[in-house]
């Protein structure tokens, strides 16, 4: 198969951070399909540069890559044969007629249009590329996020790519399904029949779901400050996962029979009104505080954030999913920044035994739990009572909590791939599972609106929390009221 990858935004931070990055791998592992027909990548931006000075400006960049990431100068000078660039002017549809000219030449089977650019540029690109024909059947367009910021400006955007492309043409990344972990989570749901008896209401007490960042807004102050935490990893990356987590098993793996089961989840998220939010939804905003032992500044004292701002850094909150498998079941949601550690899993909490006969300390918890870690190694544990053996004199001693612990990278060793190496080699590929749907994304910003809309007639503002802490104590109290705590308060 040959392909050419557009990469939109060719000098931009996600091309350099993430996606080059990871076409490396993909490229060092021999899953870029350069065999056959070979493969290209065009970085196409607005200054004028030969190929020769792109490949050297992604070269430096490299330098900020993990180590174990980065290409030698033998790798690199191999990887960057695959590298072009095109200077165009977004604006000017003879330049779009210059690159479907370039793209024609060669008549690639796969032509992937990459849109890495501010999404502000969004309508313009799908409307000229609609215009210039480069939107035929081997053409796909992947989106990244922002998508909009409500949903207004969602249906907006789904309006202009429609205009110009099917749904089938059209890629909406979520980098956190292309995670190793959420991969894992459909095997384990769907490739094993251990868990589903078990995977509903009975025997399942409640489900956390947490992505922490240790990192503050960085020099992305003025962007962050328009976005917030409920925008920027709720609506997506924390909502993608819940659907993960809650979904029916889908009739097939094709990609709208898994879609079809989310979107229903996401349906099925009970609607917050003005009252419940102000009950079930946390905001917070750091504070000054030290993460990892190093001093940190507050989010106001942040470069770029508007003085007073009352964005939110943090979000915690309490939702179910109104159907028969789920109800009543609480679904806890936390993400923010400048917390205790960069840590993302999913904490499925089984039901206490229905009677005891340990009359044990350990046994008085939830001793049952999955945890599916994410980030920062993804793996799997399942946490049990044992006995302890050895000279327990009483009931109480015996139990002891025991987990059995899945390491993945150890597991699979030469396997692991990266979240946006899968992604990209998906839509190389056009296997479509597992990119959003316009339906899905619409529906989760109507169920994160009225939260938004709260928040703005709610003059009170997101509460302090300690940079380098777990958020504010309300986040705390939320689960506590229903008896039920965070993982590391457990
Ligand atoms: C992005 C957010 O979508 O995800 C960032 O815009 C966030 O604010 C990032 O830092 C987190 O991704 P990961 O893969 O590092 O957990």
């Amino acid at each position: 198969m040959s392909f050419d990858l557009v990469l939109f935004g060719g000098t931009g931070d996600l091309t350099w951070r993430k996606l080059m990055p990871a076409l490396f791998q993909a490229w060092r592992h021999g899953n870029l399909p350069t065999q056959g027909g070979g493969g290209r990548i065009l970085a196409v931006a607005r200054d004028e540069r030969s190929d020769e000075q792109y490949r050297q400006y992604i070269r430096e960049k490299f330098a900020g890559v993990v180590e174990s990431k980065q290409p030698n100068d033998e790798e690199f000078a191999r990887f960057a044969e695959l590298l072009h660039y095109r200077r165009m002017d977004l604006s000017r549809p003879e330049h779009y007629a210059g690159l479907k000219q370039w793209l024609d030449a060669r008549g690639a089977d796969k032509v992937v249009l990459f849109l890495a650019t501010a999404p502000d540029l969004f309508p313009v690109i799908c409307a000229q590329l609609g215009a210039a024909g480069l939107n035929g059947t081997n053409v796909r367009l992947v989106l990244e996020k922002p998508l909009g910021h409500d949903l207004a400006s969602a249906q907006e955007i789904n309006r202009i790519v429609r205009a110009s492309f099917s749904e089938a043409q059209a890629l909406r990344i979520d980098h956190y399904l292309g995670k190793p972990a959420v991969q894992n989570l459909m095997a384990l749901r769907f490739g094993n029949a251990l868990f589903e008896p078990l995977w509903r209401r009975d025997s399942i007490a409640s489900i956390q779901i947490t992505i922490a960042e240790s990192i503050g807004v960085g020099t992305r102050g003025d962007f962050y400050d328009r976005t917030g935490a409920l925008r920027d990893m709720v609506q997506n990356h924390a909502l993608q996962l819940l659907t993960m987590i809650a979904m029916e098993p889908p009739s097939s793996s094709e990609a709208d029979a898994i879609r079809d089961e989310k979107l229903k989840v996401m349906r099925s998220l009970k609607p917050f009104t003005p009252e419940t939010v102000v009950r079930d939804v946390v905001r917070g905003q750091y504070k000054a505080g030290a993460v990892s032992g190093a001093a940190v500044p507050g989010y106001l004292e942040e470069p770029k954030v508007p003085a007073g701002s009352a964005c939110e850094t943090f979000v915690a909150l309490r939702t179910e999913v109104q159907n028969w498998r789920w109800a009543g079941v609480p679904f806890y949601l936390r993400t923010g920044k400048r917390l205790a550690s960069r840590e993302a899993h999913i904490v499925v909490n089984f039901r206490a035994v229905p009677h005891a006969i340990f009359d044990s300390p350990a046994a008085a918890r939830r001793p049952n739990k999955l945890v599916i870690k994410l980030q920062p190694e993804d793996g799997l544990e399942l946490h049990l009572l044992a006995a302890k053996g050895g000279r327990a004199q009483q009931a109480s001693d015996m139990l002891s909590p025991v987990s059995l612990d899945l390491d993945f990278d150890k597991a699979f060793p030469s396997e692991r791939v990266g979240g946006y190496e899968r992604l990209l080699l998906d839509a190389l590929a056009g296997r479509l599972s597992l990119f959003v749907r316009s339906d899905e994304q619409e529906q989760a910003w109507r169920w994160v609106e009225p939260v938004l809309a709260a928040w703005v007639a709610d003059s009170s503002g997101p509460r302090p929390y300690m940079a380098g802490s777990w958020g504010p104590a309300a986040a705390s109290a939320l689960v506590a009221r229903d008896g039920n705590a965070w993982a590391e308060e457990m």
